[in-house]
This record gives structure tokens, sequence and C-alpha cells, in this order.
């Protein structure tokens, strides 16, 4: 039990830490949460500070995810938990990861949207379904530029997609996390889907797109 408590504490405490947050104030000596769209994750570091600050932060951010949720592995190597639990420790790992990413605990509880933690986690569940996520959100955001808009058509088509034979999880409870984690990322998108439909939202500038 002492093993388990101290993973679960464990991923809560990797998903939170700041990357985005840290890498602006220890590179730029900014707050990445006053510039841009205010958001501590890797799409705005791309958009305030750069390619590679943001390419950085994104890979950071999905290896927290994938970290978190392999700590599951840990636990089940050390006795502690049986092998068909290990899929609820990976969702729990998971999960405490995007709250820590969403609400870090280094950051008074102010971080990111968890797209890129959502991504780690689900790479090391569910990594065929992701693989498909991926190219929709490359598609959506090739055609309308807006990263919020991807994410969130890339989670809930993550859901959709295991719907489907093909993609069908061998366990139910991982398709109804699906839904939890799309209406998740809805949540935490909510001010862009305001901007969305006022028709504010900065667009990526792609270079077939540019005037
Ligand atoms: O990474 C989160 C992304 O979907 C939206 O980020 O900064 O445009 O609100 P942002």
């Amino acid at each position: 039990i002492p093993v388990v408590l101290g993973l679960l504490l464990g991923a809560y405490l990797l998903g939170s830490i700041p990357t985005a947050l840290w890498v602006g104030q220890r590179f730029f000596g900014l707050d990445i949460r006053e510039h841009g769209s205010g958001n501590a994750g890797a799409t705005n570091t791309f958009r305030v500070l750069g390619k590679k600050p943001g390419s950085f932060v994104m890979a950071i951010d999905v290896l927290k995810g994938w970290a978190a949720t392999s700590l599951a592995t840990v636990m089940l190597r050390q006795g502690a938990i049986q092998p068909d639990q290990l899929l609820y420790f990976q969702l729990a790992c998971g999960v405490l990861a995007i709250v820590g990413h969403i609400y870090p605990v280094f950051a008074g509880f102010r971080g990111g949207k968890g797209v890129a933690t959502v991504l780690g986690m689900m790479l090391a569940i569910a990594p065929a379904t992701v693989g498909v996520c991926i190219l929709v959100f490359l598609a959506v955001l090739a055609v309308s530029q807006y990263v919020s808009l991807s994410s969130m058509t890339a989670g809930v088509t993550f859901a959709l997609l295991q719907l489907l034979p093909a993609f069908r999880p061998q366990n139910p409870l991982l398709l109804w996390f699906g839904f939890v984690l799309a209406a998740l990322l809805i949540y935490t998108h909510r001010a862009n889907i305001g901007r969305l439909r006022a028709g504010t939202e900065s667009r990526v500038p792609l270079p077939w797109k540019r005037k």
C-alpha cells in the first residue's frame, strides 16, 4: 500500500512540473501566463517564445503523461498490484498527472489545458488509437489553423474511435474514460471556445495559408 500511495502521489507531482512556466521564467524572464493566450502549455510557448522552447515543452509535457502512466507498471513489478489491476492504476496515475498539469502544486495551481499530458498518457495505453488522433489533429490544424479546435477534435475522435470494433478496448472502462477525457479537454478549452465563437481565437501562421 505505501508503494501504491507513494507512486500515485509521484504521478501527481510529475504532472505538476510546470514546464512552460519554468522555461519562460528561467530562459526568458517572463511568466508565460501573462502572455499570448495566458496558458502554461506547449502551444502558448510556441506562440510566445518560439519553436525550440515550444518543442521542448511539448516533449516534456507528453513525457510527463507517459512516465506517470508507466508508474503503474512499476507498481506491478514491485508486486504492489495484480496484473488484472494494471489498467485501473494506469488510468489513476495518468489522471493524476493530468490533474497535476492543469492544477500544478508548483505553480499556484494555474497550469495548462492537459492536451500534451493526455497524449502521453494515452500513448502508453492505446498507441494505435492515438496515432489516428494525431493525424486528425494535424488535418484539422492544416485546414483551420486553430490548435484549440484541433485538440478538442482529436480528443472527441479518441472517444468515438473506440466505439469502432478495430479500436474497441478490451476493458469497457477505457471506453468510458475516452469520453471523460474528451469532456475534460472541452472544459479546459472553454475560454478558447468563447474566442472561436467570437472569431477572436489566434491562428497558427501556416506557410500555405499566409496571405
Ligand atoms: O495546448 C492547448 C491548446 O489546445 C490551446 O492552447 O494557448 O491556444 O489556449 P492555447
